[in-house]
């Protein structure tokens, strides 16, 4: 068994920590990505592995039946490995959209994040979406041009464009020599070398490399470019020229955004980025909890609820609860507060998830995140400290842009119907809303897209036994008054429903945000934001 380390060992353990997230739009290369990752991370040997670990999830797995069905991920996993001194944690994240709420909150959890981009595609919406969730967070943001071994945009256009459309300035790390099937290497800005690519066996072992030293025009650099260098000088030249240099004080704010070039397919770039990533990246910083900062060396074991999922192995009926450890040292078997309900509770069901497997875990420190069996007294966002005061401030609840009524009508099972419904609410998959008086028979169903539905259903159906019968509704927004709000003081229009959300807080529903530019033109005093509580993505930097 484990017990508390020296506090110098602690501080030792949580700065080697980098705990990040990989935000991309679908399809740019996330799990080809995280694939290479790992086997430059030595936790493969041979790239596959992951493809065909989701492979076996599937078959051992009854509710993942929809993400074969569909071919999406749709839970998330955390994986972790050790790389040149580092402890490295991906809080690995589904890669549909309509997921993203899910994806949110990963990000809650996250020290830095990696923003893949392909090269031939540019800024993709749900890329902008989650960059901007990134930088209300300030956490850095770095990039990953991918998909370099395909012909694809000149790099200094797709550099404008994440300037323009994501307002970060950006700062290339390396740069591009060759594109297409031409790609054969990048020069490292910071360094001033060169590294070229060869080999690889088509991406599923560790590309040769060979690194030559000196400016981008000395006379090795050059000839080493080949045909390539006048295209790459170029390009190297102006950026020199322009002078920005990699400021980490702005990365750390999320201003400026370090670049990096690369292939996951090929592996060509995934060992320099790498490298410079886990350098640059930071180790977990202060929190933000209720008051004070929580600093995560010198204070003891505290954590928050990012992310709770039940059912996730039908060999394992349980609710597992993700505790993203924010400081200490946490030891299987101590004790700590549930400090939503004051409660002392022991930590001695801990596992680790690894895509599928699970391992227990004896000791964790600041920057990792474990897995806790639920017995039903988590939620969301709670907080577990040793110290008293400790209190981080939650995750933020997005607006749903997708509204469902729940048809109770006939339903033989309403008991079991209701028990899953406000289980899978707790867990996040869906948003439940209700009219202020009337029970289940007014519950409407809330989400991001309608994949959260059939997600929903499906799971309602292989766990709980129930059909769920639903019927569209014309809502697409969610508006929340300001505190002290009284429905009857408003005129409203047909168009807009007023509702509880699940707190219990007042919420107005519309089909279109020109119901509510309406509203509020009639309603000068009335103030809506387009969250519960929008300052909780402060709270939670
Ligand atoms: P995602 O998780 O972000 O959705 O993307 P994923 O890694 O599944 O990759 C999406 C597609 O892009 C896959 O092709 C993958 O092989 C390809 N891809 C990923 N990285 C690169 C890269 O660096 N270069 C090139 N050329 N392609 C890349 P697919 O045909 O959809 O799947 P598969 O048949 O290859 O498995």
């Amino acid at each position: 068994m484990s017990t508390l380390r020296s506090p110098e060992e602690i501080r030792r353990e949580i700065e080697r920590r980098r705990t990040f997230a990989i935000i991309s739009h679908p399809d740019a290369g996330k799990t080809t990505l995280t694939e290479k990752l790992l086997l430059y991370g030595g936790a493969i040997r041979e790239a596959g592995a992951v493809r065909a670990q989701k492979a076996s999830r599937h078959a051992t797995s009854d509710w993942l039946e929809l993400e074969k069905q569909r071919g999406i991920s749709v839970s998330s996993s955390v994986l972790h490995f050790e790389f040149s001194g580092h402890r490295v944690n991906i809080l690995d994240t589904p890669g549909h959209r309509d997921f993203s709420e899910d994806t949110y909150r990963t990000l809650m959890a996250a020290d830095s994040a990696v923003m893949l981009i392909d090269a031939a595609r540019g800024v993709e919406d749900q890329t902008r979406k989650l960059c901007e969730v990134c930088r209300l967070r300030k956490i850095p943001i770095f990039t990953f041009v991918n998909k370099m071994d395909r012909h694809g945009r000149d790099p200094l256009d797709i550099m404008s464009e994440i300037e323009d459309v994501l307002g970060m300035d950006v700062v290339p790390a390396n740069w591009p020599v060759g594109a297409g099937s031409d790609f054969r290497g990048i020069y490292d800005r910071l360094d001033r070398r060169l590294v070229t690519f060869s080999g690889g066996d088509h991406g599923a072992h560790r590309v040769d490399e060979k690194v030559i030293e000196g400016e981008p025009d000395s006379e090795g650099v050059r000839e080493a470019m080949g045909v390539f260098a006048d295209d790459a000088l170029g390009g190297l030249e102006l950026l020199d020229g322009a002078g920005v240099e990699l400021d980490p004080i702005a990365v750390g704010k999320s201003t400026q955004t370090p670049m990096f070039f690369g292939s996951a397919l090929t592996n060509f770039g995934i060992h320099p980025f790498l490298d410079r990533f886990l350098q640059l990246a930071p180790a977990p910083v202060s929190r933000k909890s209720d008051g004070e900062q929580v600093d995560p060396v010198s204070h003891p074991f505290s954590g928050f609820v990012f992310k709770i999922q039940a059912n996730m192995d039908p060999d394992h009926r349980d609710r597992v609860a993700f505790i993203r450890v924010c400081s200490g040292q946490f030891v299987k078997g101590a004790q700590t507060t549930h400090v939503r309900t004051g409660k002392p509770i022991r930590l001695s069901n801990s596992t680790l998830l690894m895509g599928k497997d699970r391992i227990e875990v004896e000791e964790a420190f600041a920057g990792d995140v474990i897995g806790l069996f639920d017995p039903g007294i988590f939620r969301i966002g709670d907080t577990l400290a040793d110290k008293p005061g400790v209190l981080y401030a939650g995750i933020p609840i997005f607006a749903p842009e997708s509204f469902m009524r729940v048809e109770v009508a006939g339903v033989q099972k309403r008991k079991a119907l209701e028990k899953g419904i406000e289980q899978l609410v707790q867990e996040g998959v869906v948003q439940l809303f209700r009219d202020p008086e009337g029970g289940s028979a007014s519950w409407i169903l809330g989400a991001m897209g309608p994949l959260q539905f059939d997600v929903m259903q499906h799971r309602l159906k292989t766990e709980y036994g129930v059909e769920l019968s639903l019927s569209n509704l014309p809502y697409k927004l969610a508006r929340w008054p300001q505190a002290g709000f009284e429905p009857e003081d408003y005129r409203y229009s047909e168009r807009i429903r007023v509702v509880r959300d699940r707190d219990d807080h007042w919420a107005l529903l519309a089909p279109s945000s020109w119901d509510f530019d309406r509203l509020l033109d009639r309603n000068e005093e009335l103030v809506l934001a387009e969250t519960p509580d929008p300052s909780l993505f402060e709270r939670a930097g």
